[in-house]
């Protein structure tokens, strides 16, 4: 392998939702001007990162992302950049460009430059033949564009890592919940925009049924997960490097309305199911996570009340400042 041009850090789709958060955190721990937050989009105010660099790069562009990583002295790139399941089931075919085009971008590039990448996978590699909880191990048939080229990824990304030796990590992120940053197009943001309308509104309707249980995680618990997998010892980590399963907490739609509505009894929520329940139904209703707890220590902190209290608090504060 080649030495990678410095030790600075760059972010792929630094404005969605995971990445709004994962830049202020390497930030805090690497110092502000070490991590090169980048998108196809410009900031608005709300997701701009003032207190370090930003640059627009898109991921299909394979020069400027080796001019990127030159010019910027980068080691280690967390590839963000991607299409959702909801986004990715209307336009299949600019799904699969982005999300398996902008792999392949950043895959060569660290091939070439020696960097060190985080890619992220999903609980969507799944399909309806796996087990409701399904384990690290199993035959990968999803039936979405978006679950088929998170396969892609991992695949390519354990083809990097033995034919050439890019140091690849990856996570299959359950549906992530937080409050900061807007979901982006997915399915599971039905459990993030239910906050937003019970605050504003008093009334949510749900585009999933009553019943549908589907992994999910707490956004500090997936940051803290991507940070342990990128600080692992190398050595640890076994042929699930590129995808390994982590488990935050499941529960239902219902389950979730039923505990906004012990803190704001007024709240009402109507379950009117549209092409997203298809999707979720393909999904299992949790993971198993041995692996990962086995490999580098993985241990969620959020359970579903956690969750629910962190997150009424946290967008009552950010409202009323
Ligand atoms: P998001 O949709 O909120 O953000 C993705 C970002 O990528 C957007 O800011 C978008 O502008 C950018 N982007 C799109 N096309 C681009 C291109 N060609 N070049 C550069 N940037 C481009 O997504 P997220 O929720 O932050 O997800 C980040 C990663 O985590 C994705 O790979 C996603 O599949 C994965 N993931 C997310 C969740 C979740 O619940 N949020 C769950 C599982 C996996
Ligand atoms: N939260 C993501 C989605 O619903 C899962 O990868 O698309």
């Amino acid at each position: 392998m080649v030495e990678p041009p410095g030790d600075r850090i760059l972010v792929t789709g630094a404005l969605g939702q995971i990445g709004t958060e994962l830049v202020s955190e390497l930030r805090k721990k690497h110092g502000n001007d070490t991590v090169l937050a980048t998108d196809i989009r410009e900031p608005d105010n709300d997701r701009y990162f003032p207190e370090g660099p930003f640059c627009n790069l898109s991921v299909l562009d394979g020069e400027a992302m080796e001019k990127t990583v030159t010019d910027e002295g980068i080691g280690t790139v967390y590839h963000l950049a991607a299409i959702l399941s909801a986004t990715g089931e209307k336009n299949p075919e600019l799904c699969h460009r982005v999300n398996v085009g902008g792999t392949v971008t950043v895959l060569e590039t660290a091939r070439d430059f020696g960097l060190k990448v985080f890619v992220p996978s999903s609980i969507a590699v799944f399909g309806p033949d796996s087990p409701r909880i399904a384990p690290q191990k199993a035959t990968l048939n999803p039936t979405t564009t978006y679950g088929k080229t998170k396969v892609t990824g991992e695949v390519l990304g354990m083809n990097y890592f033995k034919q050439y030796g890019v140091d690849i990590r990856g996570l299959r992120y359950p549906g992530l919940i937080s409050w900061k940053a807007p979901a982006g197009g997915g399915t599971t943001d039905y459990a993030v925009d239910i906050f937003h309308a019970a605050i504003n509104d008093g009334h949510y309707n749900c585009f999933v049924s009553e019943d549908t249980r589907l992994p999910m995680m707490y956004i500090d618990d997936a940051i803290m997960a991507t940070e342990m997998i990128m600080q692992a010892d190398g050595s640890s980590l076994g042929t699930s490097r590129a995808g390994y399963n982590i488990r935050g907490c499941s529960f239902t739609a219902g389950e979730l309305a039923d505990r906004i509505s012990l803190r704001i009894p007024e709240f009402t929520c109507d379950f009117n199911p549209d092409f997203r329940q298809k999707v979720a139904d393909s999904w299992p209703n949790d993971v198993d996570d041995n692996p990962a707890k086995d490999d580098w220590g993985w241990e969620a902190n959020f359970n579903l009340d956690r969750i629910v209290d962190e997150m009424l608090e946290n967008l009552r504060k950010n409202q009323s400042s």
